[in-house]
């Protein structure tokens, strides 16, 4: 059977960066609570005119080298985003476009924070059912766009980045599973209430923003993560203690620490990256990936668990030897 493997990694951060001291010059909120409540520490923020598109092809052109590939090699692009730089096209095409890829399949996901899971499950299945032998997978967000910059219990959490990553049909392993789920009755605890089939409210003159019930999001998030990482190491056999690393979606280090302790494994083996770019949405876990990849911690033929949760409410998990 052949495998989809991740050949190449990349990620990208955007040049400025907000700290939390430069938020307690604008909002009521100080960087002792941010640091407690969220382990954040700074954040990166597009510049004007940076779309997804542009943060997306900087991360891709990083795994694509790192892959030993050309641009050209590949069969086909999904782009997890939220934040898309046009209604349409998609920015998978735009980014396409961007690589100087002459045709090639592309299409976007939209699955917010558990983007980049859902993207891998499509790419996994398109590789094994022989759609075709390379795929690019790339997260990416400008959260900053749809950010309140007034509202304290949003502002502080966001950033912007890409990560993406490079699959390839293989004979040795790569991804063992994904697991996917989504729930779509709490819609309102997160959510930006504006769009394009019911309109943009014209009485919002500030724009569409992020709308969220941090606390009641909080619980559900380490309720299903919990059960997400049982379902994927139990159903494939796999002991906690053969888990080399788990790769948690970047929101809140307190999240992240209740997933570690529910599934017993030692922060060490957690890959943290919350601190350095804030909550990126679905850019959050292949930054992750990328960063400890390059920085050696994560080793060839080592066992790695990611798993994710977003609005929608939507989660998953996705386990793969690298
Ligand atoms: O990507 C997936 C989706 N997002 C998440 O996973 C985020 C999930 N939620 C969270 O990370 C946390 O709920 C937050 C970090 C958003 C909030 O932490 P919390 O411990 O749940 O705090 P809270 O919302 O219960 O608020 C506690 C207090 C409140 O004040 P009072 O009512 O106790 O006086 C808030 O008004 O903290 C206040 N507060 C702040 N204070 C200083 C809220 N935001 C801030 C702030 N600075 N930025």
């Amino acid at each position: 059977m052949s495998f989809a493997r991740i050949v190449g990694t990349g990620s990208y951060l955007p040049e400025k960066v907000v700290t939390n001291s430069d938020l307690e010059a604008t909002l009521d909120t100080s960087d002792e609570w941010i640091r407690d409540r969220t382990g954040i520490e700074r954040r990166h923020v597009a510049a004007k005119g940076q779309g997804s598109s542009d943060m997306a092809v900087e991360a891709a052109k990083r795994a694509i080298e790192a892959a030993g590939l050309t641009a050209n090699e590949i069969d086909l692009i999904v782009v997890a985003t939220t934040t898309p730089d046009k209604i349409f096209p998609s920015t998978a095409c735009i980014v396409q476009r961007k690589l100087g890829i002459a045709e090639c399949a592309a299409y976007d996901i939209q699955a917010v924070c558990s983007g980049f899971i859902y993207a891998l499950d499509a790419a996994d299945r398109y590789i094994r059912t022989d759609g075709g032998k390379t795929v690019l997978v790339v997260g990416t967000e400008t959260m900053s766009r749809i950010v309140n910059w007034n509202d304290r219990g949003t502002a502080v959490l966001f950033g912007d980045g890409a990560g993406a990553v490079v699959l390839q049909a293989s004979e040795r392993a790569g991804l063992i599973a994904t697991h996917m789920h989504a729930d779509g009755s709490m819609e309102e605890l997160l959510h930006v209430p504006q769009g394009i089939s019911l309109g943009f409210d014209a009485t919002c003159s500030d724009g569409a923003f992020i709308e969220m019930n941090g606390n009641a999001v909080f619980k559900r998030a380490v309720g299903v993560l919990g059960a997400a990482a049982r379902e994927t190491l139990d159903g494939h056999g796999i002991d906690r203690k053969d888990l080399d690393w788990l790769i948690p979606h970047q929101a809140n280090m307190r999240i992240i620490k209740a997933a570690a302790k529910k599934l017993g494994l030692p922060m060490e083996r957690v890959v943290v990256t919350v601190d350095e770019h804030a909550n990126t949405s679905a850019a959050s876990i292949p930054l992750a990936l990328d960063i400890a990849v390059r920085d050696g911690r994560i080793k060839s033929g080592e066992l790695v668990l990611l798993e994710a949760f977003g609005a929608g409410f939507t989660w998953g998990t996705a386990l793969f030897r690298y």
